[in-house]
């Protein structure tokens, strides 16, 4: 019988949670974080660890079956997946922020400006609503730290507790969308796995019930 792939974020802050759902769930994993993959001794499937933003790809390619991922990095790079379950946990918004010292009316501030940011894709896909130009700056991360060094005017990241934020004297200044963890699922899903990701998904609906 084959088995479900499913993707985790090797290292992070959605790694914990995402075992605990799948330990809570049931699913016993053997061998730990030092693998890059490891197989549930109880279940049909294989969790790999692997990065953020790799993740988007795998599922599209069939990769991997299914993954618990940042609703954010989807949106960032995975516009043809499915998400079939918000999970909960790990929610953040993508916001832009400028220098607390910088006068902020709107988002046409910002023409011509530069913006660092590790979600270009999201950020163009803002700007370009909204009629403005601005340089991106693509960096993976640190991203805060950018105005302070004088690479940028602005930065767009993801803000959880805004404590980034305020220690490197940045305001936030438009929030982009709003993000948690969600169960994604690859287009290539075969019949026979969706089975398995059917019993799945119904644990995770009771565990999440449980959690309310
Ligand atoms: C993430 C993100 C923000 C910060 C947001 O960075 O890129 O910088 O967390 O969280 P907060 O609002 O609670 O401060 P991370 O610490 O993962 O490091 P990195 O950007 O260098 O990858
Ligand atoms: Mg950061």
């Amino acid at each position: 019988m084959s088995k479900l792939r499913i993707a985790v974020q090797k290292s992070g802050r959605l790694n914990d949670d995402s075992m605990r759902i799948l330990k809570d769930i049931g699913i016993s994993i053997d061998n730990g974080i030092d693998q890059l993959k490891a197989s549930a001794r109880n279940f049909p499937v294989e969790v790999f660890y692997l990065r953020n933003g790799d993740i988007p790809q795998y599922l599209k390619d069939g990769v991997v079956d299914a993954a618990i991922i940042g609703e954010n990095v989807l949106i960032e790079k995975g516009n043809d997946i499915n998400v079939v379950e918000k999970l909960g946990f790990s929610s953040c918004r993508v916001c832009i922020a400028v220098p607390k010292t910088t006068e902020y009316g709107s988002i046409k501030d910002l023409e011509g400006k530069r913006i660092a940011t590790s979600y270009p894709n999201t950020v163009e896909m803002y700007l370009k609503k909204n009629g403005v130009n601005a340089n991106l700056h693509i960096i993976n991360g640190s991203v805060e730290i950018a105005p302070n060094i004088g690479l940028a005017d602005a930065i767009c990241d993801i803000v959880s507790s805004g404590s980034t934020l305020f220690k490197n004297n940045l305001k936030e200044v438009e929030t982009i969308l709003t993000s948690e963890a969600v169960l994604a699922v690859s287009p290539k899903l075969t019949d026979e796995k969706q089975a398995i990701l059917d019993t799945i998904q119904f644990r995770i609906k009771s565990v999440l019930k449980g959690r309310d």
